[in-house]
């Protein structure tokens, strides 16, 4: 089987050709490096000794998508802006390269007739959580742009469903993805200054910065600090293996991909710094604007439907993290 990988050169995309590659798929990536490098995908050939096909292009160029998927046999959709602070200021971006970006690829998929496609979606569509751990059936709702455009995304897709249900469709719902490649050839390389958790206290380890902002103390959760549901990148990305193949049948589903299990900021600081045997300084600050207190997913539907389960422990994304980190201090060039 052929796979169509969109931003298959970014963080999760790689890993998942890492995945693909070694169960005997061929992988055709399609990215436009916005953020990532050609270097990422030249170190999954090197993983995996075996070559992949790689096509620089952008999304929204639908007649270079139409022809670069030709032969395909499924997508996996990746590609896309993810920052949840830059779209509250560039929100035109964020709606044009994932919202147009993902209109042009289904219509690409149409007229090659490809109708299999596994979606990047994210637990931010459930919003502020009513209830925990979250279901797949928790009301969808979202308080900043990049949340909106996985929320109008998903309903895309289930609005083509309704109209075609010969289209085999799979949203996961990622948490919080964390973690390397145990290789440490790659993993997750943010410019400039990283917003996610893991990526900053990594790079405090590595000395490129001098402290961590703890962004509140106050939440209603057993330390203060918030609580996540961190997920190892390779236990994800064999989530997309599992995917593709539970998409034998016609279907429309959506599915969490999370641990079950939450931990909290000054958890992951104090598991991060036994995995390193680093010290890392930090501070509490106020908190960041538009977080909640805590998330984590209900993984039950994921074991039934997919037959999957996240193995990995915190213990060692930590120590994937560090030996990616320390390994590459200036990221993947
Ligand atoms: P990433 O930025 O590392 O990877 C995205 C890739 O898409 C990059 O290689 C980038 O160059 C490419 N890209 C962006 N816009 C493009 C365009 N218009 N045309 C072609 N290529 C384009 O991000 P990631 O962490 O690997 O995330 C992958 C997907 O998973 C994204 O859709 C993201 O929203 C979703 N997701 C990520 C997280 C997370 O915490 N990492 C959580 C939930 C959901
Ligand atoms: N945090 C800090 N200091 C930092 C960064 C984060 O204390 O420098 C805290 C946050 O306040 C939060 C926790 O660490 O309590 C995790 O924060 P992240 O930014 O790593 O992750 P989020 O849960 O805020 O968001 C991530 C992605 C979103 C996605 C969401 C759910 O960035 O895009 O997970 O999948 F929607």
């Amino acid at each position: 089987m052929k796979i169509f990988v969109t931003g298959g050169a970014g963080y999760i995309g790689t890993h998942t050709c890492v995945e693909l590659l070694n169960d005997g798929y061929e992988v055709v990536v399609y990215d436009n490096f916005s953020n990532s490098s050609i270097e990422a995908l030249r170190r999954v050939e090197q993983i995996t000794q075996k070559s992949l096909q790689m096509i620089e292009g952008d999304i929204r160029d639908e007649v270079l998508l139409t022809s670069s998927m030709q032969g395909c046999d499924g997508v996996i959709h990746f590609a896309g802006l993810k920052a949840v602070g830059e779209s509250v200021e560039k929100p035109l971006e964020y709606y044009d390269n994932n919202v147009h970006g993902t209109l042009c690829l289904l219509r690409a998929m149409q007229k090659n007739s490809i109708k299999t496609i596994v979606f990047s979606s994210s637990a931010t569509v459930y919003g502020d959580p009513e209830f925990l751990p979250l279901t797949e059936k928790h009301p969808l709702r979202t308080t900043n742009p990049y949340g909106y455009t996985k929320l109008v995304i998903e309903e895309i897709l289930r609005d083509l469903f309704k109209s075609d249900p010969t289209w085999k469709i799979m949203i996961l719902r990622y948490f919080n993805p964390v973690g390397a490649h145990q290789s440490g050839l790659i993993g997750e390389d943010p410019q400039g200054i990283p917003n996610n958790l893991m990526p900053f206290i990594a790079q405090v380890a590595v000395g490129r910065r001098e402290f961590l902002n703890v962004f509140g103390d106050d939440y209603q959760t057993p330390d203060g600090t918030g609580v996540r549901d961190y997920i190892h990148v390779v236990d994800l990305a064999q989530g997309h293996l599992r995917a593709l193949e539970a998409l034998k049948t016609p279907q429309c589903t959506a599915i969490n991909l999370g641990t079950g299990r939450g931990y909290s900021v000054l958890e992951v600081v104090k598991a991060f710094a036994e995995a390193s045997k680093k010290p890392i300084n930090y501070t509490i600050s106020p908190r960041r604007e538009g977080d909640i207190a805590a998330c984590y997913a209900d993984p039950k539907n994921a074991k039934e439907l997919l037959n999957w389960q996240a193995k990995r422990t915190l213990k060692q994304m930590c120590e994937d993290a560090w030996n990616f980190q320390s390994k590459n201090p200036e990221g993947i060039k």
